[in-house]
C-alpha cells in the first residue's frame, strides 16, 4: 500500500527524532511492501523564522491532503517573546483544530525493563502499570475566550474553559468504546467540586456509564488523580479528561514509566487523518547532538500505523522490537538507569530498533 504522509520537523530536537521514524517506517514498508511518501512541511518555530507565522496555509492544506501528520516538537526560548497568537505551539494548536483532532490517546505503560528507571518506589511498580490517558484536544481552556481587559488590580488577563455535551460525549465514548478493548475500567478526571464545566462533564460521563454498563466507572477530582498516579498508577486503565488536565497528568505520568521521552501520542478526529507526535516539548538544549531520546517518535509512529492506516501487525512489531531491545539494555543516556551498557545515540538506537524488527 501506498501512503502520503506529511511531515512537521519543527525545532530543537524535532528533526532527528523525525529522521529516526522515518528510518524505522522505512524499514517497515521494506519488510511488508508499502510505500510512504513524505512530504516536509514548515511549522512552529521555523516557519516563523522563514515565513512569519507558525502555520503556513500551505502547511495546513498539505496536511489536510495527506493521509497523516508525523510531527517532532516545536517551541524554543528564541521565540519564547513573541504575542500569544504568533508563537510556536500555536501552529500545533491550530493544525489539531483545524483537523479536527478531538481525541489525544497517550499511552502510560511501564516496561518491566524499565521498573528500575521509574521514579517511583520499587513496590509501587512491581506489578507495572498501564494506562491510556484520553486527553479531550481541540476544547476546554485551550481555545476558549481568552483576553485583557482592566480590573480591580490593574491590567487583567484571562482564559475560559468552557465545554458543550457534545464535546464531552464524543470523547467520553472514545474512552468507553476503548476500554472494552482494555480492561473494561474508565477513570474520569474533572475538578467537579470547583468548576462548573466540571459538573457538566460529569453529568455526560454518568449518562455514557449507564450506557456502557459493561465497563466499570468511576469519578475522581484531579488533584487527588495527581497523587493517585504516584501512590498506586496500578488503578488506571482508561482515563478519560479535558484538555489542560490531560497536558499535566500526561507528563506525570509519563516520567513515571522511566522518562517522558518515551511516550508516543496519537491525535485522531471523524477522518483517517491524524497527527502523530512524542509528548515531549523540542528540548532545545539538546538539539543537534544525537542524544535525544527517538523512541516516543518512533512509538508514534507506529500508532500512526495502528490507527490511520490500519496496519496492526506493522504496528505490533515496531512495539515489540522496542520491548526487546529494552530487556536487551540497550538505552540512550535519559533511561540509562542501571544498564551497564554505554549510552546509545539517537542515531545508534535507532539502528538498534530497525535490527531487532
Ligand atoms: C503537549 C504540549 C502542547 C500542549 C504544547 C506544546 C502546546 O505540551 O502536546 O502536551 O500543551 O498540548
Ligand atoms: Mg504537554
Amino acid at each position: 500500500m501506498e501512503f502520503k504522509i506529511a511531515l512537521i520537523k519543527g525545532d530543537g530536537i524535532g528533526p532527528e527524532i523525525i529522521d529516526s521514524a522515518t528510518a524505522v517506517l522505512d524499514e517497515i514498508g521494506k519488510r511488508f511492501g508499502h510505500t510512504f511518501h513524505y512530504e516536509e512541511l514548515l511549522a512552529g518555530g521555523v516557519a516563523i523564522d522563514e515565513t512569519g507565522v507558525p502555520l503556513p496555509d500551505e502547511t495546513l492544506a498539505a496536511c489536510k491532503a495527506s493521509d497523516s501528520v508525523l510531527l517532532g516538537a516545536v517551541g524554543g526560548p528564541k521565540w519564547d517573546n513573541l504575542p500569544g497568537h504568533l508563537r510556536p505551539e500555536r501552529g500545533l494548536l491550530a493544525i489539531r483544530q483545524e483537523l479536527g483532532l478531538f481525541t489525544n490517546l497517550r499511552p502510560a505503560k511501564l516496561y518491566s525493563s524499565l521498573k528500575s528507571e521509574s521514579p517511583l518506589r520499587p513496590d509501587i511498580v512491581e506489578d507495572g502499570f498501564d494506562m491510556m490517558i484520553v486527553r479531550e484536544l481541540t476544547g476546554g481552556i485551550y481555545f476558549g475566550e481568552e483576553g485583557r481587559r482592566q480590573g480591580k488590580f490593574g491590567e487583567e488577563a484571562y482564559d475560559t474553559e468552557s465545554y458543550g455535551e457534545g464535546e464531552v460525549e464524543r470523547i467520553g465514548r472514545v474512552a468507553f468504546e476503548l476500554a472494552r478493548k482494555r480492561r473494561k475500567h474508565v477513570t474520569s478526571i474533572d475538578k467537579a467540586n470547583v468548576l462548573e464545566s466540571s459538573r457538566l462533564w460529569r453529568e455526560v460521563m454518568h449518562r455514557l456509564a449507564k450506557e456502557y454498563s459493561d465497563v466499570e466507572y468511576i469519578d475522581m477530582l484531579v488533584d487527588n488523580a495527581a497523587m493517585q498516579i504516584v501512590k498506586n498508577p496500578g488503578q488506571f486503565d482508561v482515563v478519560v479528561t479535558s484538555n489542560m488536565f490531560g497536558d499535566i497528568l500526561s507528563d506525570e505520568a509519563a516520567v513515571c514509566t522511566g522518562s517522558i521521552g518515551l511516550l508516543p501520542s496519537a491525535s485522531i478526529g471523524s477522518t483517517k487523518c491524524g497527527m502523530y507526535e512524542p509528548i515531549h516539548g523540542s528540548a532545545p538544549r539538546m538539539a543537534g547532538e544525537n542524544r535525544a531520546n527517538p523512541l516516543g517518535t518512533i512509538l508514534s509512529a507506529a500508532m500512526m500505523l495502528r490507527h490511520s492506516f490500519k496496519l496492526e501487525e506493522e504496528a505490533a512489531l515496531i512495539e515489540d522490537a522496542i520491548e526487546r531491545m529494552l530487556e536487551d539494555g540497550f538505552r540512550t543516556k535519559d533511561i540509562l538507569g542501571t544498564s551497564t551498557k554505554t549510552p546509545l545515540g539517537t542515531k545508534e538506537i535507532t539502528q538498534k530498533v530497525i535490527e531487532y524488527l
